[in-house]
């Protein structure tokens, strides 16, 4: 937190707005986001190929924060999406986003998915396995249409990163094996497809990743493999896609590059390793989701109850918590927390951050220090953008929260607050079967 992000009166401010405003207002549990962090990081992004003279797409990762509203944002930047279901698909039609701007990623995309994805003219299919090669090259004959293909690849690459957030080892499920020949039987099926164009290949090693190596690694890979099918397949791909992962800040231990720094040392390394061939210069495209959404954004709640035990740290409620961030009680992530009327007030105590839903382990935050605080104080947690809300449930049928877009001084309803009502809307009373 910069002392930028604090009014006269010391609030917390997000977008403009004064946090406490926002919660006021909207309610909490609150996902908040600052817009023009949005903005500012695909912005960065473009910046760093703009800098190195490169063909790029910076392709937003979708299901880190998938709204309407979102979608609209990542248009107006100039950014593609990577979307990875028809309820992503159809969120980003809706929002008015031309699919031809889209990726359509997944390792089990389904027949009625692909139709979707077809019949709206998406850019690009990343195709995963040799079941969507046959179904795909079906719906394309049924349809009788083209579509632009790009092969993930596996790269034999493990991140270091939470083990249920790695994709890269050959042992995933995701993509074709290059040791195997996976790899260059999938190419063959493709440029034997009279309907699939074949643009380029693509892998993704993970998520939240810290090192440079891991990036330079799938780098080089990807290089060597199209090296390989120019040489066997006369083949030049067009596009080497290293997908996102590019790890983000959420606590102080946290040491990582910045996003766009990650990047820059991935085009050095393409081009380094094109060079080396008789390659032509691909294009570039990332994915990153992340590192653009999660950020900007901020998690508002409003403390309730409180459980001192001499000898343990105490409990203190907030009013959200695994519904709302799964994050904590699945991969054991970190946030920092403040109080958002005085950020910076001196430290009183460290507490364990509890959610309101039966489970023992629903706190978000084991150890966070803070001030002194009572029912009714909000708290903002920070760098709660990605993944969040994207990942809420229902859980002990709590509704989900609402979402608000903060810009310029502006605050926005962007997913409204769900209702019960909604919570029973597909609900149907059961008569017994006698
Ligand atoms: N491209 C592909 C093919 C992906 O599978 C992913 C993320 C991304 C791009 C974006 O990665 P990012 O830049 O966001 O790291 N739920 C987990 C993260 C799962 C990531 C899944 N794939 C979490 O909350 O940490």
């Amino acid at each position: 937190l910069s002392a930028s992000q604090l009014n006269a009166a010391g609030h917390l401010m997000i977008g403009g707005c004064d946090s406490l405003d926002l919660a006021q207002q909207y309610g909490t549990p609150l996902v908040v986001y600052d817009v023009s962090q949005i903005r500012h990081q695909i912005r960065a992004f473009k910046r760093v190929f703009e800098a190195n003279q490169v063909n790029y797409e910076v392709s937003y990762a979708s299901k880190a924060f998938a709204a309407i509203a979102m979608y609209q944002v990542a248009d107006q930047e100039g950014a593609h999406v990577d979307v990875v279901s028809g309820g992503e698909m159809y969120t980003a039609l809706k929002a008015g986003f031309p699919l031809s701007h889209a990726s359509f990623h997944g390792n089990n995309k389904s027949y009625d998915e692909l139709v979707m994805a077809v019949k709206n003219n998406i850019g690009v299919i990343v195709v995963d396995n040799f079941y969507e090669i046959k179904l795909l090259n079906q719906v394309l004959t049924e349809l009788d249409a083209r579509v632009k293909v790009m092969l993930r690849i596996t790269p034999g690459i493990s991140a270091h990163t939470n083990k249920y957030i790695q994709t890269g080892q050959v042992d995933s499920k995701f993509g074709f094996d290059l040791e195997s020949g996976q790899a260059d039987r999938a190419l063959e099926a493709v440029l034997a497809s009279p309907r699939m164009t074949m643009i380029g290949l693509h892998a993704h090693i993970g998520s939240q990743i810290f090192e440079l190596t891991g990036f330079e690694g799938v780098a080089n890979k990807l290089v060597e493999v199209a090296n390989h099918w120019q040489q066997r397949y006369d083949y030049q791909a067009q596009v080497i896609n290293v997908g996102g992962g590019f790890g983000i800040r959420y606590t102080k231990d946290d040491q990582p590059l910045r996003p766009e720094e990650f990047v820059d040392a991935i085009i050095k390394a393409i081009k380094a390793a094109v060079a080396s061939t008789a390659l032509e210069m691909p294009a570039i495209w990332i994915e990153p989701g992340r590192s653009i959404v999660g950020p900007a954004g901020y998690n508002l709640y409003t403390v309730g109850s409180r459980k001192d035990l001499p000898g343990y740290r105490p409990f203190v409620t907030i009013d959200g918590g695994m519904g709302d961030n799964i994050r904590p009680a699945l991969y054991q992530a970190e946030y920092e927390t403040v109080l958002a009327r005085d950020p910076q007030a001196p430290l009183a105590e460290h507490v364990r951050l509890a959610g309101k839903y039966c489970e023992s382990g629903d706190i978000l935050s084991q150890d966070q220090a803070l001030p002194k605080t009572k029912p009714g104080d909000v708290l903002a947690m920070l760098d709660t953008g990605a993944y969040g809300y994207a990942m809420a449930s229902n859980y002990n049928r709590n509704p989900r929260p609402a979402v608000v877009f903060a810009e310029n001084g502006h605050s926005q309803l962007v997913i409204e607050r769900e209702s019960y009502e909604d919570l029973v809307h597909l609900d149907r009373p059961y008569t017994e079967a006698k």
